[in-house]
């Protein structure tokens, strides 16, 4: 069924179908996660995979994620080793990303991969993915649904906001729960945390004996531009608003409320303020003001990711 915007569907028997045929004839669909909305296309079409860099403006040594139902579709593109299996088993399908050897016999499109002999993938949690994922024949490219460098969309609406009418079919799948992009974690030499998320460092630490790289060595996510997930208006991590038309993020109990401040976890409970930071952010932007102050976020478990990506949106 449609709704106000012409191509945002409520997901149903028919737009299943829909959506496959679409995805077979090689189209870009936007598809909802349980991180964030992704640009999806088949993975093994080099038409598919160049329609996304151009949708999405994206520099051509960035990467995409690769999207699996399960590990048997993975085996014949990517060598698997011990440290994913134990990793997979405990964290999979979620908001995990894990980067692997290519096979060389893999049929992935290289411009997916940016030529690069190593491959992501992830195994996505919410149903709506999960569902199409089961009945096609190949895995799918997907990167998050906006334009590169801005906020990540949480929402069908978002991801309009974003493409507009250039997208055929947006599948409405709620708000995305975790709301921040997977834990990246580089698995093809000791293992190393290439983009921080829901699932901690941490957590992760727990179930690989072995122990993490150390940070400052070489960064190898070629995607991870330093500016990134921008609002589009200023954010400054220090200082507070000096003016009604500046917002303020804050996180915690401790703040009054007024009309510029923006809480991202009354409770102050970290992964809520994750699920609330791009639809927060976005919301300030839409609502016309010029600048944004943030709070102190405390740096640990979720926190990380969120100091993350406030940095980068800074810059
Ligand atoms: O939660 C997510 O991961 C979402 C949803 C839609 O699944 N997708 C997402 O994709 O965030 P994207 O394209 O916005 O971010 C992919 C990140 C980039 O930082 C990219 O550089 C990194 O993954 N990446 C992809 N392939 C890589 C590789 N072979 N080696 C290192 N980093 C890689
Ligand atoms: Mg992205």
């Amino acid at each position: 069924m449609k709704n106000i915007y012409s191509n945002i569907y409520s997901f149903n028997e028919k737009v299943l179908k829909k959506t496959i045929k679409s995805l077979n004839l090689g189209n870009i669909l936007s598809l909802p996660t349980e991180t964030v909305y992704g640009l999806a296309g088949n993975a093994y079409s080099e038409k598919a995979i160049k329609k996304i860099f151009k949708l999405k403006k994206r520099p051509k040594k960035n990467p995409l994620i690769i999207h699996f139902f399960n590990l048997k579709n993975l085996k014949k593109d990517a060598i698997l080793n011990n440290n994913f299996f134990k990793l997979y088993k405990k964290f999979c399908p979620g908001p995990i990303t894990f980067i692997l050897k290519k096979n060389e016999r893999s049929k992935i499109c290289p411009l997916a991969t940016a030529n690069l002999d190593t491959i992501a993938v992830r195994f996505p949690s919410h149903k709506i993915i999960r569902s199409i994922l089961k009945l096609i024949k190949f895995p799918l490219a997907m990167p998050s649904a906006n334009i590169s460098s801005n906020l990540s969309p949480v929402n069908a609406a978002d991801v309009y906001e974003e493409f507009k009418n250039k997208l055929e079919i947006i599948v409405e799948g709620g708000k995305s729960k975790i709301g921040i992009e997977s834990t990246v974690v580089d698995l093809t030499s000791k293992p190393k945390i290439l983009r921080p998320g829901i699932i901690s460092s941490k957590e992760i630490k727990k179930y690989l004996k072995i122990n993490f790289s150390k940070a400052g060595s070489k960064v190898k996510s070629p995607g991870m531009l330093k500016k990134h997930y921008s609002p589009g208006i200023p954010v400054r991590l220090h200082g507070k608003p000096k003016s009604l038309n500046h917002a303020y993020i804050i996180f915690g109990k401790k703040y009054k409320s007024k009309p510029n401040y923006f809480n991202l976890s009354k409770k102050g409970d970290l992964r809520e303020a994750a699920a609330n930071l791009y639809k927060i952010m976005r919301k300030i932007k839409n609502k016309g003001y010029k600048k944004i102050f943030v709070c102190k976020i405390p740096n640990l478990g979720p926190g990380i990711a969120i100091n993350d990506r406030l940095e980068r949106a800074s810059k």
